[in-house]
């Protein structure tokens, strides 16, 4: 089947071409991201393949449609920036990649939490200018915090996993109670007693209407002093203001961040050459208690072979006449 690739990097195609020897896809990689205005470079291919910042919304899909176009297959877990009304409109399907490596975003956000605590990334300059002084580097011992996990899905439950073994009492929180993380002892508390209660508070909840600024003034209030915010899920849990406001007065004490609202803008390009003209963000990276990455938690070899094998197995079972169980639809 004829694929149109957006957004690509030369790690896509690295991915995408060792594995498409056993499908045979046709497919061709734009670099530049899916949207109204360049949906018509999709004309004529059956499928397209979006990441997380395309704009996959009803004018795009409209485009797609008209292309001829009737598989979304994201290359991503996260759908909140697909509009799948508009979609079902058009009878296209949309699938994605629900499952391909929960430990790479773990593990990214279990090292955010050790750098933040630990002030590694600090310690990093420090000594590298040859300042081997210890004043400002004093961290707490993970063992016996209590870490709050908001969304205890496929990435949630392994961050309890690992902080459970830091000897930390995990706290959950989700619309369905997960066994495996009931047994390591975590207990699973209403929002209010989580924010209340955590040392430090991670987001694994996809991005929905109810989850958009889970953290906002209001909700940090309720947070303990010196609380560690950590989101590697979507930028848009967190009103970014907010996060500033409770780095400024000291109740927020260290925030680790692998997305960003406004992100669409930023990441995945370099832009080292330019200036920054998002001044939220520039204020953000100010603080010396926050760290910020790129949108990179679930970039391992593990997961982008995971990405490519599920997303080119959709597409073969599209193309066969099959449901890969991997479409998602509104409502
Ligand atoms: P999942 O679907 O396995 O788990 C999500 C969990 O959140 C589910 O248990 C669900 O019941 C729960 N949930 C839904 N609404 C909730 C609410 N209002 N309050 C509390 N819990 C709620 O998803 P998975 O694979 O664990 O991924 C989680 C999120 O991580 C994704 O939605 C995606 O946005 C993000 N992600 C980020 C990546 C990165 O590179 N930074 C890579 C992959 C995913």
């Amino acid at each position: 089947m004829r694929i149109a690739f957006f957004s690509t990097k030369p790690y896509d195609r690295r991915f995408f071409d060792a594995l498409n020897e056993s499908h045979g896809h046709e497919i061709a990689y734009f670099e530049a991201h899916l949207a109204a205005e360049t949906a018509p470079l999709a004309e004529g291919f059956p499928a397209v393949c979006p990441f997380v910042n395309d704009t996959v919304d009803a004018a795009t899909i409209d485009l797609l449609a008209a292309g001829g176009t009737d598989l979304i297959a994201l290359r991503s877990a996260g759908y909140n920036h697909v509009d799948l009304d508009a979609a079902a409109r058009h009878g296209m399907t949309v699938a994605r990649v629900p499952a391909y490596s929960p430990h790479a975003v773990a593990e990214h956000t279990v090292g955010l939490i050790l750098a933040l605590e630990r002030k590694i990334h600090r310690a990093f300059n420090r000594v590298r200018e040859g300042n081997f002084a210890l004043e400002g580097l004093l961290g707490r011992d993970l063992n016996g915090k209590t870490v709050g996990v908001v969304g205890t899905g496929r990435i949630g439950a392994v961050v309890a996993r690992i902080m459970a073994g830091f000897g930390c009492q995990v706290l959950a929180n989700d619309r369905f109670t997960n066994a495996d993380v009931v047994s390591l002892g975590a207990r699973y508390v209403d929002l209010d007693t989580l924010f209340a209660e955590s040392d430090i508070i991670t987001l694994h909840c996809p991005l929905t209407p109810e989850t958009h600024h889970l953290v906002d003034a209001e909700s940090v209030a309720r947070m303990r002093d010196g609380v560690m915010i950590i989101n590697t899920s979507r930028g848009a849990l967190v009103e970014t203001q907010a996060v500033i406001d409770g780095m400024k007065s000291g109740k927020i004490g260290a925030v680790g961040l692998d997305v960003y609202e406004e992100e669409g803008d930023l990441f995945f390009e370099d832009l080292s050459n330019r200036v920054i003209v998002d001044d939220v963000f520039s204020r953000l990276l100010t603080f010396p208690t926050i760290i910020v990455t790129g949108h990179q938690a679930f970039f391992t070899t593990d997961a982008l072979e995971a990405i490519a094998r599920t997303t080119l197995e959709n597409v073969t079972l599209f193309e066969q006449g099959q449901t890969s169980g991997n479409e998602v639809v509104g409502g």
